[in-house]
């Protein structure tokens, strides 16, 4: 990844109050290390990023992706390290109002988690996008409108401001979706747009047919687009919030908006697309594709607090309290610790 494409990418990582990319360096560093990216390069200890996805389901509530946690080979054994960069990471997804975290970890990782709050949740899926030598750009540059799905009478269009009592109702078909009053939903309707992040997919009838009325909502799918540097700058996509209309299932019409979704997310030039699903889903999603990667874990969070110690880790005031380590949020030497330093992921720490 060239340095341009590095600093862009960081660039739209930071620009994102909701994003997080988190470096903890040895507090031993130098004292002639006259600049952070130096510094970072050297002593970096272990890396971690949170992601924010912003929904309408939990009275439009928001929950926390972690990933990327990655400890330096000098400090893999010392779960110390790991455990205070997850705690960072989820101090973080509470301050930003998050009711839940999700991790996706290989089974060797489990144990760790479940000693750190996390609980079972069910299965990654994934599937890895070839370079189709779409541009890749930053997510918010996305832009689609609207497409019939394949020859079907059905057509996938984006989420609007007014389609709030259909697409809820639909969304009470998968959980608890709670008040959502039109004032509210059109306030996080208009912070996905403002964000391009979140990319909100509804599919309507196309004619009033097996009683269904024209223009009626009958499925539904979110593609959330996350900058990354890791995969050459390449984004990944999350799939969330799948519901088809109890009344049209069985009928090819979930395939077909998560043909969809993954169409987009080869447009945004994405590097693989990811999930969580009950064990029961399993199945439909490797229908459609998907593998079955890792495992799924949460840890659910109390009420939310005001987001006051988000915006102080941005500016890189917070510190560890430790006298072993400190943090850089988004520190520039990211991308060297990334490929060079001989970080490895939490995973093979136990083996
Ligand atoms: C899961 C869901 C989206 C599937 O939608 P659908 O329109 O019924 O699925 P499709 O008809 O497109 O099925 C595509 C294929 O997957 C298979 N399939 C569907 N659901 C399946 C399941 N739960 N397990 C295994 N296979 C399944 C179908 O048999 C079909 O197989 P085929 O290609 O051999 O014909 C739908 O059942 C639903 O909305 N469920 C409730 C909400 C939910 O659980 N959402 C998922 C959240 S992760």
């Amino acid at each position: 990844m060239s340095r341009e494409a590095f600093e862009e990418r960081l660039a739209a990582i930071n620009a994102d109050e909701l994003h997080h990319v988190v470096v903890m360096e040895a507090s031993s560093s130098p004292p002639h290390a006259d600049n952070v990216a130096t510094r970072s390069a050297r002593h970096a200890s272990a890396i971690g990023s949170l992601v924010v996805e912003n929904k309408f389901i939990h009275e439009c509530g928001r929950v926390g992706h972690v990933d990327s946690l990655a400890v330096s080979a000098e400090l893999c054994g010392s779960e110390e390290t790991s455990y205070r960069l997850l705690e960072h990471l989820i101090a973080l997804a509470r301050q930003h109002g998050c009711y839940k975290v999700l991790v996706d970890c290989l089974e060797a990782d489990v144990a760790f988690y479940a000693r750190n709050g996390f609980e079972r949740k069910g299965a990654q899926m994934a599937m890895s996008l070839a370079h189709g030598g779409a541009d890749v750009h930053v997510p918010s540059k996305l832009s689609w409108s609207s497409v019939q799905l394949r020859s079907s009478p059905f057509r996938a269009r984006a989420l609007r401001a007014a389609d709030r009592v259909g697409y809820l109702g639909l969304l009470e078909q998968l959980t608890t979706v709670g008040d959502v009053p039109a004032a509210t939903f059109e306030g996080r309707w208009r912070l996905m747009q403002h964000r391009g992040l979140e990319h909100v997919v509804v599919v309507v009838a196309m004619a009033e047919a097996c009683g269904l009325e024209h223009g009626q909502i009958v499925a539904c799918g979110t593609l959330m687009l996350e900058p990354t540097v890791a995969h050459d700058g390449r984004p990944v996509a999350h799939i969330e919030d799948v519901v088809v209309d109890a009344a049209c299932r069985g009928h090819g019409l979930g395939k077909l908006l998560l043909e969809q979704l993954v169409e987009m997310a080869i447009s945004a030039g994405c590097a693989k697309v990811i999930l969580n699903c009950a064990e029961e889903n399993v199945g439909f999603y490797e229908r459609c594709g998907f593998e079955h990667k890792r495992v799924s874990m949460v840890r659910y969070l109390p009420a939310p607090s005001r987001p006051r110690f988000a915006e102080k880790a941005r500016s890189g005031e917070i510190r560890s309290h430790g006298a072993l380590l400190g943090w850089v949020a988004v520190p520039v030497g990211l991308a060297l610790i990334a490929t060079a330093v001989a970080a490895r992921i939490l995973t093979r720490r136990a083996q």
